[in-house]
């Protein structure tokens, strides 16, 4: 039944996690669950409000345009000005996603020919791959490595890989590391992009978690970035909307185009009220969200310093909601996950769902109460402490 293509996807590994989650309270275990960056945090007010007003006029129950309500890709457009003086088009440099998730499938099939090659990061979110195989394409993998701060080594790729390559994507700040990039990095990743006449993506959803003075910056804050860079965002983790489905691409003009080319002949756009409640958020003051930092940020330390405790070293996030560590002994990811949870009840996520480089390590997400979170780190740490 299934055509070739839905046959070569692995098993989505968040889903796994679900699927675990479900067996093990099926069996009468109290699971805590840290394995999937989900906000438990509720989309804050204002934003709620605007949702419920906008869908009482009958005029927001049609269609949407394809390209997503002017008033939404302005939104984001101006947010971009004020956040990282960057100047974009908001008719031809942004389009509004069902979320980044859909808008990176999406994009691989508006620019990736069968036989054309994607460098993607390994470890990476697998959506990259994933939506190039969708296009026919394949992947080449570039190892992001702990002694290089989970940035790549870009002379290291080989001429040939970037004869047949098209798309170079990116990701920081970075899931599953908490890795960030700084602009110099972007520097040499836009120029090395237009050396080799790649598309370079850059998905930016986590730019807004950030914890210290360090505030991730944008690709397209690079000069002349726009002629080959697009940069997804999302408002799923900074606004704590990840069931409303809203993003958007913003960039490369002729990327965005050719994406529209999709997805005007596969969706037709996003329901209106979700589109102006996004617009709210992102209209609204830039410190609105400074309370999610906070909250994430006492997470982290609590989880940092419970691991450190028994001896495991996390890599310092600087941003996101994740917490990446080497794990404490000898085994490999899948195995560490199933004796945590066999021993805990406590679900973290095997660093090797998101490919080889990320064997070796497990993640932590900071996505559960403050107290659901200190119950799991009195689980988790005496499993670790009681070894294998
Ligand atoms: C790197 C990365 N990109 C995109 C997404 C999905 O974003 P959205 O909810 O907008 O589809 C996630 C979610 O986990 C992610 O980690």
């Amino acid at each position: 039944m299934r055509s070739e293509r839905v046959k070569k996807v692995p098993p989505y590994l968040f889903a796994q996690i679900d699927k675990t989650e479900e067996e093990q309270r099926a069996r009468g275990v109290d699971v805590i669950s840290l394995g999937v960056g989900d906000p438990d945090v509720a989309t804050p007010h204002f934003i709620v409000d605007e949702l419920k007003s906008t869908a009482e006029e009958p005029e927001n129950h049609r269609y949407s345009p394809y390209e997503g309500l002017k008033e939404f890709r302005q939104a984001a457009s101006d947010w971009y000005r004020r956040r990282f003086d960057v100047e974009t088009d908001a008719d031809r440099e942004v389009h509004a996603l069902m979320g980044v998730k859909e808008g990176l499938i999406h994009m691989f099939l508006a620019l990736i020919d069968p036989g054309q090659l994607t460098i993607v990061m390994d470890p990476s979110y697998p959506i990259f791959e994933v939506g190039t195989s969708f296009a026919g394409g394949e992947t080449y993998h570039v190892p992001l490595l702990e002694e290089n701060n989970y940035l790549p080594d870009l002379n290291a790729i080989p001429t040939d890989v970037l004869k047949k390559a098209k798309v170079m994507a990116i990701n920081y700040p970075h899931n599953p590391t908490s890795a960030v990039a700084h602009l110099d990095f972007y520097r040499k990743a836009v120029a090395f992009a237009r050396e080799n006449g790649l598309l370079l993506m850059n998905d930016a959803v986590y730019t807004e978690l950030y914890f210290g003075d360090f505030k991730p910056p944008s690709i397209l804050q690079v000069d002349g970035a726009l002629d080959c860079c697009v940069e997804f965002h999302s408002l799923s983790k900074t606004f704590n909307m990840t069931g409303w489905r809203i993003g958007f691409a913003i960039g490369n003009r002729e990327a965005i185009d050719a994406l529209s080319v999709v997805k005007t002949n596969t969706d037709s756009g996003l329901f209106k009220p979700i589109q102006m409640a996004g617009a709210k958020a992102l209209r609204e003051d830039l410190n609105s969200v400074d309370y999610l930092r906070e909250i994430y940020k006492r997470r982290r330390d609590l989880v940092i310093s419970r691991l450190s405790n028994v001896g495991v070293k996390p890599y310092p996030p600087e941003a996101t909601f994740y917490v990446w560590s080497k794990i404490p002994w000898g085994t490999d990811s899948i195995d560490f996950c199933r004796t945590v949870l066999e021993k805990s009840g406590v679900i973290v996520a095997p660093g090797v769902g998101w490919g080889k480089y990320g064997e070796g390590y497990f993640r932590v997400a900071l996505t559960v109460g403050d107290e659901v979170l200190e119950k799991a780190m009195d689980r988790l740490c005496a499993a670790i402490k009681g070894g294998v």
